[in-house]
């Protein structure tokens, strides 16, 4: 009898082992989630290598950093996460194959990535198919979410950003005749240039001149050339940092003196490295200011130096932010299970980030502030932060801001000077 019971016990302990330690690839569980032993597989795929490394080297330190708070602090409801990298090498082909690797092989249960936004196009649709939830820290290419349900992301979008940097030349700098230079491999330049061509000629200014290049090009001279010659006050450039380095160094090389104007993408310690003296008087717009006095970012910034012994730039800040909300998500959700998942990421609400307060709209994008930073003397510091309209500045600038009311049709976000930087 005892004996019998024995034997029962030790057949249901080998059958619960065998249906809960099944290894990636042996999950009978679709995207349920396989994982080695009780983990919980995640995927992330990125540019560690190629024309712009320093974005998913940035972006993995940010997320292994929140990676291991969350899994130090008991991991989501007692299991630990288990992530898989990929390398896409810069490379929107091989951000499809790699993506389609995590899933098939190694089965994740959601997906963070790319930083670039034509990265990003050319994965999503493998998720959204396999419905496997993808959260991009950074890509703010309309489309990006536009491909479907299951796919998210943790910053501000294009429109915005262009509409933001087109109200910023004409209010701060004073100026009403921009010329662009855009990289038209990359839909991120692509877009960029066309919402802030849109927001600064309903603004009131005219765009002189406008030229375009492919990422990878080195001689710019030609394309500057002719843009001297239409005289702008601002030369916007929103390309990547490797090209933008270039483009100021030439841009001075044949005397322009414009200062040159960009977004995100400008964003890595590789910029002044390439750019150097020739950046100076330039400004580029940005996801945070890891200066900000916000207890938040304090912490994470005195994290991140003593883990990796270098300043966190902003795709470090969005990579955290986007491991620690996919982490809340899971935290909540009943099961691991993808499709539950993409709810409980669909339901993140004021959450509290380094890079803001995070709150997933009905198109699964937040809404959040924009800071522009002025590269002077060898020194990046924060200009100036702007609010969407209807949004609550970030409490550490709500003394000095002013939200004015308006719309993409009607652009006035609230802007707020920090003291120091005004000139
Ligand atoms: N926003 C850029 C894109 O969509 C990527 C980027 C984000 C680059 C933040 C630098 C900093 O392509």
């Amino acid at each position: 009898m005892k004996r019998r019971i024995f034997l029962a016990l030790l057949t249901l302990s080998v059958l619960s082992l065998a249906l809960f330690s099944c290894a990636p690839g042996e999950s009978d569980t679709g995207t349920a989630g396989g994982g080695a032993g009780n983990e919980i597989p995640v995927g992330e795929y990125g540019s560690l290598t190629g024309s712009t490394a320093t974005f998913g080297q940035s972006t993995h330190n940010g997320i292994v950093l929140a990676l291991d708070e969350v899994n130090a602090a008991g991991g989501i409801n007692g299991r630990q996460i288990r992530l898989y990298t990929e390398d896409d090498q810069s490379k929107p082909e091989e951000a499809a194959n790699v993506v389609q690797k995590l899933i098939s092989q190694n089965q994740v249960v959601a997906v963070l990535g790319e930083v670039a936004s034509s990265r990003s196009l050319a994965a999503a649709p493998i998720c959204q198919a396999n419905r496997v939830p993808m959260l991009t820290p950074s890509s703010t290419n309309p489309q990006v979410t536009e491909i479907g349900d299951y796919i998210f992301r943790a910053c501000y979008l294009d429109p915005y950003q262009g509409e933001s940097l087109a109200r910023f030349a004409i209010d701060e700098l004073k100026v009403r005749r921009a010329a662009i230079l855009t990289d038209v491999k990359n839909d991120y330049s692509v877009g960029l240039a066309k919402f802030f061509k849109e927001a600064f000629v309903k603004m009131g200014g005219q765009i002189v001149g406008e030229q375009s290049y492919s990422e990878g090009d080195s001689d710019f001279k030609g394309q500057l050339t002719a843009l001297r010659a239409s005289n702008p006050d601002v030369l916007f450039v929103p390309g990547y940092y490797t090209e933008v380095g270039q483009i100021a160094i030439q841009s001075r090389d044949l005397g322009m003196t414009a200062p040159l104007l960009g977004g995100d993408g400008w964003e890595s310690p590789k910029l002044l490295e390439i750019g150097g003296k020739a950046l100076n008087g330039s400004f580029y717009s940005n996801h945070y200011s890891p200066d900000s006095p916000d207890p938040v970012v304090r912490t994470f910034v005195d994290k991140y130096r003593e883990r990796f012994g270098a300043n966190p730039d902003s795709l470090a800040a969005l990579g955290y932010d986007s491991m620690k909300i996919l982490a809340e998500a899971m935290t909540r959700a009943k099961e691991i299970d993808s499709t539950q998942i993409r709810d409980e990421l669909a339901r993140t609400t004021n959450f509290k980030g380094v890079t803001g307060t995070i709150t997933m709209g009905p198109d699964r994008n937040p809404i959040k502030s924009i800071v522009i930073l002025e590269i002077r003397d060898g020194q990046i510091t924060k200009r100036t932060e702007m609010s969407p309209p209807g949004m609550a500045p970030p409490p550490a600038a709500a003394a000095t801001t002013d939200t004015i009311a308006g719309g993409t049709a009607a652009p006035s976000p609230a802007t707020s000077t920090s003291p120091a930087a005004t000139p």
